[in-house]
């Protein structure tokens, strides 16, 4: 399957994406996390886009485009796959449906999470990400990690994301709401839109998500 995520900041798009991605046998391909690596690893592009993200304001098209679909192009993204975080405007959607016809292939669905504004802002506020790989996710008291600041996965430390300031989240609810919004109608003209709630536990929220892309447990 070839699926979109969207939803606003801290709706747990990149929670969901772990389970729906390994349920389905697709990769996970979040933009949001491959800027974390290059950050982490001093790359030009990482610089480019750390400012930007610093500030809560979305990465020139021209750089995440490219990286969105150079990721694309890899080999095990042939057969489907789960993008979370890309598009998030009208400019990236376009590109995507345009990249994706080169290829003689569709989006299957676009799954929308939708969360009060109240929810998100706790989950965003509790949310530590492991050092060393950014989709190792936790929440202080939602899904609190075994030992506190230390990742299960990989025994990584934990920290606060540096775009998880209260002003910086508000920043990016604001863009969310002008930018990203606007491609849910785009897909909407489409078909393509599932909308569900993301309120309730991790493993409700898979389950209904699973049940709205036509895959039951
Ligand atoms: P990105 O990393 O994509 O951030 P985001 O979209 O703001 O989303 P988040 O990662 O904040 O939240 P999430 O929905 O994944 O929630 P999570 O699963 O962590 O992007 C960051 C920045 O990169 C952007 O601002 C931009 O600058 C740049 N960028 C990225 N892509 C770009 C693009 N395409 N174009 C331009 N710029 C781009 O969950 C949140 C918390 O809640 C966690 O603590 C989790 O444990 C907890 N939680 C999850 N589910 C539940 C549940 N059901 N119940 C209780 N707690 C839960
Ligand atoms: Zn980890």
């Amino acid at each position: 399957m070839r699926i979109v995520l969207v939803g606003p900041p801290g709706a747990g798009k990149g929670t969901q994406a772990q389970y729906l991605a390994k349920n389905l046998s697709i990769p996970h391909i979040s933009t949001g996390d491959l800027f974390r690596a290059n950050i982490s690893q001093g790359t030009a592009l990482g610089k480019q886009a750390q400012e930007y993200m610093n500030a809560g304001q979305l990465v020139p098209d021209a750089v995440t485009i490219g990286m969105a679909t150079d990721r694309l192009q890899q080999p095990d993204a042939e057969g489907g796959f789960l993008l979370d975080g890309f598009p998030r405007n009208l400019g990236q959607a376009e590109a995507l449906d345009g990249y994706l016809a080169d290829k003689g292939v569709k989006l299957d669905a676009v799954l929308d999470l939708e969360v009060p504004e109240d929810e998100v802002v706790k989950r965003i506020a509790g949310r530590r990400i492991c050092r060393n790989d950014s989709s190792h996710v936790f929440h202080v008291s939602y899904t609190p990690p075994k030992a506190a600041g230390v990742c299960d996965k990989c025994g990584g430390e934990l920290y606060q994301r540096d775009d998880d300031s209260e002003d910086t989240v508000r920043k990016r609810l604001e863009v969310y709401h002008s930018e990203t919004e606007p491609i849910i109608d785009f897909y909407k003209a489409q078909e393509l839109v599932v909308t569900i709630s993301a309120l309730g536990t991790v493993e409700e929220v898979t389950r209904r998500a699973m049940e709205a892309l036509g895959r039951p447990a």
